[in-house]
């Protein structure tokens, strides 16, 4: 079983390197925390808000999950040479609906050097009409 890193296990950062390192593997989930049941939502997820990481042949975000708890909600993959050769930060954004129960979203990101990284998790309360 592969170790998932998240931030939050390593605690605060402790200088521009770590900070620079966590920011450019972990995931965050953008979207609205309470929806109408059977409404369309958008969940976007970006990686890496202050720093950017390569797009490498050999070191690059290979995929894109988005967990809803067990669940394998979708994903996307990232193959050398698609992606711009300057480093960049990556933002996917899925559009589903609104399911009868909450969920509770994580998504997770691999990168071909550095692993497998989780995104804090979020909470979608399903409301009904
Ligand atoms: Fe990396």
């Amino acid at each position: 079983m592969p170790t998932i890193f998240s931030p939050t296990d390593f605690g605060e950062a402790k200088n521009e390197l770590q900070k620079d390192y966590f920011d450019r593997h972990t995931p965050v989930i953008h979207c609205d925390t309470q929806v109408g049941v059977g409404e369309l939502f958008k969940i976007k997820i970006r990686i890496g808000n202050e720093y950017t990481h390569p797009h490498e042949a050999d070191h690059h975000i290979s995929y894109i999950q988005l967990w809803n708890r067990e669940t394998l909600l979708t994903e996307t993959r990232f193959y050398p040479g698609i992606l711009p050769s300057q480093p960049g930060n990556i933002e996917v954004e899925y559009t589903m609906i609104m399911p009868q129960v909450s969920m509770n979203l994580t998504a997770l990101s691999y990168c071909t050097k550095h692993g497998l990284w989780r995104s804090q998790p979020v909470v979608v309360k399903a409301v009904s009409h």
